[in-house]
């Protein structure tokens, strides 16, 4: 058995702001409710808890560091920051997969055309870390509108994640912003394990007890 007094968990939540100006930008609807969740049931389990949150009105959890960040670049140096001292990584966050090309330092004023913005990709913060991976365990979400469970076993196999955490959006009562939810747990081994429908904090969890290392 572990000892949950050992346990540094790092976990990321919400989502992030990609600017196209100072009074625009691009994100999605995550409320962060999930990740804020898993770490209120980590604490609960004993663990050390990191949390790196984007954008959200949250009230910070009890017993967490909180690293407030906006966009994904912020959420990829931090979690790079705590990566190497953390025993399980739990990625909930929703980080927007591309950005403009150009951030404008000043408000862009609409004139009469239409407007075209030039995207480029973020960086894939989890496939990024996974590619050090050592003694950590890590657990990726997977936000689907439909084929989820294959999609999310792609995702898997992918980034080098031990677990993924399938979960289907668009919705009600379950994904981004729902207080309940309704996730496939996912294995690297491929065995599958059905959690909810149910409040997210059960959810949680559940998912703690299900996802602890094995060896920290
Ligand atoms: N993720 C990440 N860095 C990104 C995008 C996603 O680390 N730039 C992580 C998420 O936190 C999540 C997992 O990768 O744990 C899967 O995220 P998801 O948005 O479902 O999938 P994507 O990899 O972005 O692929 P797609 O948008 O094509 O579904």
């Amino acid at each position: 058995m572990s000892n949950a007094s050992t346990i540094r968990c790092l976990i990321t939540a919400g989502p992030t702001r990609e600017f196209i100006d100072p009074v625009r930008f691009i994100s999605n609807p995550s409320t962060g409710k999930m990740g804020f969740a898993l770490a209120d049931a980590a604490v609960e389990a004993g663990w050390t808890v990191d949390l790196i949150a984007g954008p959200v009105a949250l009230e910070e959890p009890d017993g967490v560091i909180l690293y407030p960040v906006v966009t994904a670049e912020e959420m990829y140096h931090q979690v790079d920051a705590l990566f190497d001292a953390c025993d399980i990584l739990i990625m909930t966050a929703a980080v927007s997969d591309f950005r403009p090309v150009t951030q404008h330092a000043e408000k862009e004023k609409k004139g009469d055309a239409s407007m075209t913005v030039e995207f480029e990709r973020t960086i894939d913060i989890l496939k990024t870390v996974c590619k050090r991976k050592a003694h950590q365990t890590v657990v990726g979400f997977a936000a689907e509108t439909n084929n989820v469970v294959d999609y999310a076993k792609k995702k898997l196999t992918e980034k080098k994640m031990d677990w993924i955490v399938a979960n289907k959006v668009g919705e009600p009562g379950a994904g981004f912003a729902a207080d309940t939810n309704e996730v496939i747990l996912i294995a690297a081994d491929g065995s599958s394990a059905k959690l909810g429908p149910t409040s997210k904090a059960a959810i949680a969890k559940e998912l703690i007890q299900l996802v602890t290392p094995i060896s920290s």
